[in-house]
């Protein structure tokens, strides 16, 4: 019974220690060319290898990031259990990004750097937090603490979810016409929804004209959610404010593109959050001790929703 890592080599190294130290009767490979393809119950990776049917007697797929869309689910053998990662580190990392990237949409940090651009000193008119509302699409993991800490700031919360949720301190909505009621109470909007078939193409023209004009939006779920030339308009014709912009189609974005250099983008290279290895190597540990106990891994992946 193998565990093969298939990631970069330095988050290897911390895996394969705390393997060593805290599951020493478990091999741990790196190398998928020494290993025997019968021996490897566990794979971690980010997405789904070509050689995958090598490795018949595989149990578990676990994807190194929280995002599983990449692992193309339909393609691994059904008696497979796919399974998210659900780890501090990338909590952290993303509270940090939505509380960095909401607080320049508040404070018109986008339009200020056009100002800086062309030497141009002048105050725009401040609006207190308790004036702008925020709205998280996707009250999942990442959604919900980013809200959490959101929180001191005094930012009226909302979040929209597929079922009801219900978070202290958050107005939650569900359904179609949650979606809609939220969006006409948005001033800055915060994707954090999984790629699936419903939320493909999702960040569109139709939905920006349901916020507020003005509004401002984030997005770190993932590229297909946002239509590009939709959000240009909406950015050029003033409905949108300003974006903050982490997750693209294609990654990266080709030269030239309108993303690089509009005045009223702020563009990451899908940094916003990353695995973090001493914690995710705790994370995976636990769940495999929880596979071996009989228990279902903590972020294992509903096939048919598709995250
Ligand atoms: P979770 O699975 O914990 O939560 C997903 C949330 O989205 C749930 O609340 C779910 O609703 C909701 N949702 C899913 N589909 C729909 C839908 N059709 N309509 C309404 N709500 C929907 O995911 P995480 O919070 O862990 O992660 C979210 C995404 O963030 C990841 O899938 C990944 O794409 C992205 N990500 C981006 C990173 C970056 O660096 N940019 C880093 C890490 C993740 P319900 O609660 O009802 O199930
Ligand atoms: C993830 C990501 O899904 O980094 O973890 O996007």
């Amino acid at each position: 019974m193998t565990f093969l890592f298939n990631s970069d080599a330095r988050r290897g190294a911390v895996f394969q220690a705390a393997f060593a130290r805290d599951l020493p009767g478990l091999p741990f490979s790196m190398d998928p060319a020494t290993v025997d393809p019968d021996s490897v119950r566990y794979l971690i990776t980010w997405t789904v290898p070509d050689d995958l049917p090598r490795y018949r007697n595989l149990e578990v797929l676990f994807s190194i990031g929280a995002g599983v869309d990449q692992l193309r689910i339909a393609d691994v053998p059904g008696h497979v259990k796919v399974v998210r990662m659900v780890e501090d580190g990338i909590i952290r990392m993303m509270q940090e990004y939505v509380t960095l990237a909401v607080l320049a949409l508040h404070r018109d940090l986008p339009a200020y750097l056009g100002q800086q651009r062309s030497a141009d000193w002048q105050a725009l008119p401040p609006r207190q937090a308790h004036e702008r509302r925020v709205g998280v699409l996707g009250l999942g993991m990442l959604g919900q603490a980013a809200l959490e800490r959101l929180k001191p700031f005094g930012f009226p919360l909302s979040g929209w979810s597929r079922t009801q949720r219900e978070v202290a301190g958050v107005t939650c909505f569900a359904g179609a016409d949650g979606l809609r009621r939220m969006l006409s109470e948005t001033d800055i909007l915060v994707c954090l929804l999984p790629l699936t078939e419903e939320t493909r193409g999702f960040l569109d023209a139709d939905l920006f004209s349901r916020l507020p004009r003005g509004a401002g939006l984030v997005h770190v779920g993932r590229g297909p959610q946002l239509n590009h030339e939709n959000l240009i308009a909406a950015l050029d014709g003033g409905q949108l404010s300003g974006a903050v912009i982490d997750v693209t189609d294609p990654e990266p974005l080709p030269p030239g593109h309108a993303f690089w250099s509009h005045p009223r983008i702020v563009l990451t290279p899908h940094i916003a959050s990353v695995t973090q290895p001493e914690t995710a190597a705790r994370a995976v540990i636990d769940n495999i001790r929880r596979l071996h106990a009989g228990s279902d891994p903590i972020g294992l992946v509903d096939r048919r929703r598709g995250y």
